[in-house]
């Protein structure tokens, strides 16, 4: 079977295989790998049936740049030279082709006068044709790799040069299209752009898959499932987070603003306001996947409807400016604390009901780092972990956990955690670690 590197982008090194894992799953391409896959590289060896194949895969990849067809690797240039020279049929087919060479370097940057003394050595392939730096039949990729780039002292000489023939690229322009920056509508919850793309290749959301955000907020996980292809919708208990009225920004409203500025208002069903603990879903499984990023009550404390009293609140008909409380654009419903550990526990039960087997949850949970244990990630029988991938902020640290569904839900089936998870009460264990820290680096500067 034909050999090919993974050149992945240096960024989220945590989450880069469960990517790669997901979108093996969503193109239906088998990977094989060939190497160790190492934190500290951007480079990966596994085995694709075809070259076609390897350009599907990565054709969505966020934390992928490109895939190449895989001529050598080896220490030194006239090793490398050696092992291509041997490749007599690849030189032959590629002789009369337009070309260009892209020469890199990982871990150090190589001026543009080495780039060229590069591509000069590689004379010796005989090649033909014109070059072409714009549609050339053929792309040749040259990477010295020289080791993590933060060393204080890069190598003399690269560890590794890394050759072969671009057969295929991710899509990190994503990252700029959907950058928060550009948006016409956020707010101070609105999730990274990549981490949102990311997200969405996690739950499989592809063309026809429907796909559901319980804590929709300004609604950034509508936009990149919905750019793949998902219908998708979304929900908060809060409607001026929906609608606009906090984080307003240039005149326009709300979600609504950015389904116009990315054009995808025809795949963003709708969005609703409701506490998820008193949902109006019917039974059953409803969802292909459940993407979001619950409260953790950091900046405001998560709620759920009710009263200090434990009653939950009945609709208002107290009359306000001639019309109801509730219909008023700014009411808000009483509402309770509502705990980290029950927000997640609540979550994966709605999910182990409402996603159809094989749907995915994909949700963010924060932890305290040095109190983390696996065993802290609730379990439900129908929901299987896929990928648990960190990002570290210091002391505290998101993980992104992707479950998938894999059995029926069944009533007397239910969750088990530990009694004392390193996100419960995430928010005073946040206030009484981190947040005097940070106070603390603001006053000493
Ligand atoms: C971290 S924010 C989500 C941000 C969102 N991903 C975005 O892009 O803006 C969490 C959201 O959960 C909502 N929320 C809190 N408690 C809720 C509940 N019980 N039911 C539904 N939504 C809730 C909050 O109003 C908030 O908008």
């Amino acid at each position: 079977m034909p050999l090919f590197i993974i050149y992945f982008a240096h960024y989220h090194e945590d989450f880069r295989l469960a990517e790669l894992e997901a979108l093996s799953k969503l193109e239906n391409v088998k990977i094989t790998y060939k190497s160790a896959y190492s934190a500290t590289s951007p480079f990966l060896l596994v085995d694709i049936a075809s070259a076609q194949l390897a350009a599907k895969l990565v054709q969505r990849g966020i934390l992928i740049r490109q895939i190449i067809e895989y001529w050598g690797s080896q220490p030194t240039y006239s090793e490398l030279f050696d092992e291509i020279k041997q490749q007599t049929d690849r030189l032959a087919e590629y002789k009369h082709k337009s070309f260009k060479f892209i020469v890199d370097g990982f871990g150090k940057s190589l001026s543009q006068e080495q780039k060229v003394e590069v591509i000069e050595s590689f004379s010796f392939m005989g090649f033909e044709g014109p070059i072409r730096m714009r549609g050339a039949e053929a792309e040749f990729f040259v990477c010295e790799e020289y080791g993590e780039s933060d060393k204080p002292m890069p190598l003399e000489t690269p560890q590794m040069i890394w050759f072969g023939r671009v057969v295929g690229q991710g899509s990190r322009d994503l990252i700029d299209r959907f950058d928060v920056k550009k948006r016409t509508y956020l707010g101070n919850t609105t999730m990274d752009a990549e981490l949102s793309l990311i997200m969405s290749n996690q739950a499989l959301a592809r063309e026809g898959s429907l796909v559901y955000d319980p804590f929709v907020g300004t609604g950034s996980f509508l936009l990149t499932c919905s750019h793949f292809g998902a219908l998708s919708m979304g929900s908060d208990i809060d409607g001026r987070q929906i609608r606009g009225t906090a984080g307003f920004k240039r005149g326009i409203n709300g979600i609504k603003a950015n389904l116009k500025q990315y054009n995808l208002g025809d795949r963003v069903l709708d969005t609703a306001v409701f506490d998820i603990c008193h949902n109006p879903w019917r039974a059953g499984p409803l969802f292909d996947a459940i993407v979001t990023d619950p409260p953790y009550g950091v900046r405001a404390g998560a709620k759920r409807l009710g009263r200090a009293n434990g009653t939950i609140p009945e609709l208002s008909l107290k009359i306000v400016d001639g019309v109801e409380n509730y219909k008023r654009a700014e009411y808000y419903p009483p509402t309770v604390p509502y705990e980290m550990s029950d927000v997640i526990g609540d979550l994966m039960q709605f999910a182990a009901e409402k996603l159809v087997v094989g749907g995915r949850l994909v949700y963010w949970l924060p932890t305290v780092a040095d109190e983390y244990d696996p065993k802290d990630l609730p379990v439900h029988p129908a929901l299987s972990l896929v990928a648990n991938s960190e990002q570290p902020f210091g002391g505290w640290s998101r993980r992104l956990i992707t479950m998938e569904k894999v059995r029926e839900f069944s009533a007397d089936s239910s969750l088990e955690g530990v009694d004392d998870p390193a996100h419960k009460n995430f928010r005073d264990r946040y206030f009484s670690k981190f947040e005097k820290l940070e106070l603390c680096d603001e006053q000493c500067k």
